[in-house]
């Protein structure tokens, strides 16, 4: 038993989160400003996405000082009295390590460039070969692996005659995990910040750190291609392991780890090697469609049960989320905007249900949704316009119009816009113009209008907290599925003994059921349930909390409930 496990996560993306100095830009002391909403959510730790020195091409995650807070977003003194103030209402602040990759700003890098020779080998550089081509020269990159924002994961650096690895932006050099040295910075990285008192670190692309010295083509059909060969790289466990013993376990840190492609039986390894909490990417990729890469089709419910049925039974801990800054709006994309309040419910209910611990991002405990973009020149990630632009090329398409539907589903610009604390112009996020659009919806989806409100989103996040907080059934009880065939309803019991395994053992138990769409769904529990829901510990429609002595069910659209069960 542990509390990061008891625990529930609020994420911050400071850049959207509260602007204090008028710039248009989120930044810490806006952060300070709100803490005692956080407080008053009833969270236990809050994961504060990068807030180091950075350009800012990949907003944070290309960090180009590890041990220097980002200008816009303050100084390293705002730094320690956010820090102050969450620790002073007990609540954990963990960071966000970015250790697959820097920016090319960073000292080490441009050092590495100039094959200084302490740094040169803290990249991954290559030769590649040279053709005569249209334009003259052109040098052809050492292999086919592909960015994950597009193109090829190789830029040719003049100035030191060889490509360089970038798994993102060719901004956001790879780091040469494979040099011991590499290996010794990242930790003392670590120790720095863990003895300035933050509780822990999620870990970008944890998974990716590990390369094969002879880099070997990848696949041309894989949807990543060279990812069968950098994603659980073959030292990886090795790498991971280290960081753990040498970084995090000195200090009993927690870690959540970031895991593109991640299976069950690699996030058991990962656990193996000291791993808290793992974020498995799995139900976020069903609605993965073909065409170009993108995210286009439906989810299939029974398809989307199985997935965290498997996860649930894993011999790992889960990072439970629908949301987070890399992803659009759960509203929009798992539920339903025209069932907005009812359809952000459904959703956390499930988040706060299951086993692993729930990570709540800003603004979701609102239901905010998508805003609805309108053209490439409001889109400020990096990563979207990449994309975006290899795509519509391969395909022979131009045109926002072409790709609107396309884009609007999947960018990460959907999480990122503005958090939406009041109706006043600028959502009371900033009294500029902020950086990146204002859902339009601000006027009635905010904070201020949400606590005023007993049936909002808000409130009943509130009362998901405190039922996660006062049932450790929710938190360590054992997952059985029921009725997994069934199309729209998604039922599951959660069961923990109390007082070992003997016949005499107390056993409390949990019933959750959840309407995934807008039908009214029937369904019918199993005999075995007869007479035996006691209570209504949480209902999203307000149900009676009395006991419910049938077992025949019909639910509204979205509906959730959890009954506890004799
Ligand atoms: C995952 C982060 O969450 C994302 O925002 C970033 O672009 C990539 N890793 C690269 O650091």
């Amino acid at each position: 038993m542990t509390w990061w496990k008891e625990a529930v996560f609020y994420q911050i993306y400071p850049r959207s989160f509260n602007d204090s100095d008028g710039d248009g830009v989120g930044d810490i002391q806006g952060i300070v400003e709100k803490v005692d909403y956080i407080d008053g959510l009833g969270v236990d730790a809050v994961w504060l996405n990068p807030v180091y020195e950075s350009p800012q091409v990949d907003y944070g995650y290309d960090v180009s000082d590890y041990q220097a807070i980002h200008d816009e977003y303050g100084t390293m003194e705002d730094w320690e009295e956010l820090l102050d103030a969450l620790h002073d209402r007990d609540i954990r602040l963990v960071m966000d390590l970015v250790a697959n990759h820097t920016s090319d700003e960073h000292t080490w890098f441009l050092r590495s460039r100039d094959s200084d020779e302490e740094y040169e080998d803290y990249y991954i550089w290559r030769e590649g070969e040279e053709t005569e081509g249209e334009e003259g020269v052109e040098h052809v990159p050492p292999n086919n692996w592909e960015s994950a924002f597009g193109g090829s994961a190789w830029k040719y650096d003049a100035g030191r005659g060889e490509h360089y690895l970038h798994l993102f932006h060719e901004k956001q050099p790879d780091l040469n995990w494979s040099n011991p040295d590499v290996r010794d910075e990242v930790v003392e990285v670590v120790d720095w910040w863990l003895e300035k008192g933050v509780d822990g670190f999620r870990m970008d692309v944890i998974n990716l750190l590990s390369k094969p010295d002879d880099l070997p083509d990848g696949s041309p059909e894989s949807d990543w291609v060279g990812s069968e060969h950098f994603v659980d790289g073959p030292k990886i466990h090795e790498y991971v392991g280290e960081l753990h013993e040498r970084a995090f376990e000195p200090h009993d840190a927690v870690t959540v780890a970031e895991m593109p492609d991640l299976t069950p039986d690699e996030a058991e390894r990962y656990t193996d090697d000291g791993v808290d909490i793992v974020i498995p990417f799995e139900h976020m990729e069903l609605d993965r469609g073909d065409a170009v890469d993108w995210y286009t089709t439906d989810v299939d419910l029974v398809e989307l049960k199985q997935v965290f049925s498997r996860w649930q039974e894993a011999d790992c801990w889960t990072c439970l989320y629908w949301s987070n800054h890399d992803q659009p709006r759960a509203v929009s994309r798992f539920g339903d905007e025209e069932y907005r309040v009812e359809s952000a419910k459904m959703l956390a209910t499930v988040s706060f249900t299951l086993r692993g611990t729930p990570f709540v991002y800003q603004g979701e405990e609102i239901g905010m949704t998508n805003p609805g973009f309108e053209s490439f020149d409001e889109i400020r990630d990096t990563g979207t316009l990449e994309r975006a632009k290899t795509a519509m090329a391969d395909i022979g398409i131009k045109g926002f119009e072409n790709v609107r539907d396309i884009v609007n589903y999947w960018t990460r610009d959907n999480a990122r816009t503005p958090m939406q604390w009041n109706s006043d112009e600028g959502a009371g996020f900033s009294e500029e113009e902020p950086w990146i659009k204002l859902n339009s919806d601000y006027e009635n989806v905010n904070v201020e209008a949400a606590r005023e409100d007993d049936g909002s989103v808000l409130s009943y996040y509130r009362e998901l907290v405190d039922a996660r907080h006062e049932n450790p059934v929710l938190v360590y009880g054992d997952y059985e599925l029921l009725l997994e065939d069934h199309p729209e309803v998604y039922v599951y019991e959660r069961s923990l003994s109390e007082g070992g395994d003997e016949e005499d053992a107390e056993s409390d138990r949990m019933l959750v059921m959840v309407n995934f769409f807008d039908g009214e769904p029937r369904f019918s529990l199993p005999d075995s349930y007869d007479g035996t829901l006691d209570e209504v510990v949480v209902s999203s429609y307000g149900v009676a909390d009395e006991a419910d002595a049938s077992t025949e069910f019909e639910l509204r659209p979205y509906e959730a409930r959890v009954y506890r069960v004799r």
